[in-house]
């Protein structure tokens, strides 16, 4: 038995991505959509290991209010803040952990093989949660510079505060195009360019030629970010990716199976995605 804590829940395509890899792995279980409400979740939480969840995944709203609940926090959960998946052991104990930073990391390095964190500078356009993940997944990376650029600069300032890391300086809103140019990476993390929201006003021509430019909105999946990256010759990396990977560790935690994110789950999530409500980032969970 696995699950997702969520309000609301119904959106999710958490569900279908668990029973693809339990399909090809031939594994018999659960995976329940709970939709609980803010004022529920301790309750919730607690029930979990007398009901047989080995775990669940966490998405928003909950994500930082479990925190105080778990016996343990992984040190990349500490790091982030939030937890997007609770491992229970046998003794009914939580472990809060979090693997949307993973996520982040493998869709990269398995989108632009040889990409290397030392020696790379990264521009990160935003600074909520998912600003926070990819920034912990690019310092314990190794990423030699960081800078965060949000709308709000002191909430940019928050975070950089909060990471406490040399590595890491803010820069204006309106300096996100100057900033760009010795920037090997540039990470979207704010919801402009996705399905319903404004479009992401940012020009990518001072960025050098081999950079690469990865959006985590997976709505749609070919932002007007990437496909201005592709038309000048960089590496786009889309969102989709991030989501399912950040599923791999979570669906080890609960079958003991490590599974793949091959071209067939991304052309199956791609087909369950077009039928979907456009919704949120990868780092708000599928
Ligand atoms: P998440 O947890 O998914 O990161 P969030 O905390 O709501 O979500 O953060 C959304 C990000 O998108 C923020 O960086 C936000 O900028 P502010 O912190 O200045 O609000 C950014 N964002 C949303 N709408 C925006 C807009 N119209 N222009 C610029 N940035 C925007």
């Amino acid at each position: 038995m696995a699950g997702l804590l969520g309000w609301p829940v119904s959106h999710s395509l958490s569900p279908r991505l668990y029973a693809y890899w339990r399909q090809v792995h031939g594994i018999d279980g659960h995976y329940v959509p709970l939709a609980v409400r803010p004022d529920h979740l301790e309750q919730a939480v607690r029930a979990l290991p007398v009901l047989g969840f080995r775990g669940v995944n966490v998405t928003v709203p909950h994500k930082e209010a479990v925190v105080p609940l778990m016996g343990r926090l992984h040190p990349t959960a500490q790091a982030i803040g939030a937890v997007n998946l609770i491992a229970i052991d046998a003794k009914g104990r939580f472990e809060g952990r979090n693997t949307d930073a993973e996520g982040f990391i493998a869709h990269l390095r398995q989108s632009v093989p040889g990409w290397k964190a030392t020696g790379s500078a990264a521009l990160i356009l935003g600074a909520g949660g998912a600003a926070r993940a990819v920034c912990v997944a690019l310092l314990e990376a190794g990423i030699d510079r960081l800078i965060i650029a949000n709308r709000h600069t002191d909430r940019a300032e928050r975070l950089a505060r909060a990471l406490d890391q040399p590595r890491i300086s803010v820069a204006g809103w309106a300096d996100r195009f100057s900033v760009s140019r010795d920037i090997g990476l540039l990470v979207n993390t704010t919801s402009l360019g996705m399905t319903g929201q404004p479009g992401l006003d940012m020009n990518l021509s001072l960025m050098p030629t081999d950079a690469v430019v990865y959006d985590i909105v997976y709505a749609p999946l070919k932002t007007e970010l990437l496909a201005q990256a592709e038309r000048r010759g960089l590496q786009a990396v889309d969102g989709l990716g991030m989501l399912l990977h950040q599923g791999v560790s979570s669906f080890e935690l609960y079958t003991g199976i490590r599974p793949r994110v091959d071209d067939s789950l991304i052309e199956h999530m791609k087909a369950a995605l077009s039928k979907a409500p456009a919704r949120t980032t990868a780092a708000e969970g599928p």
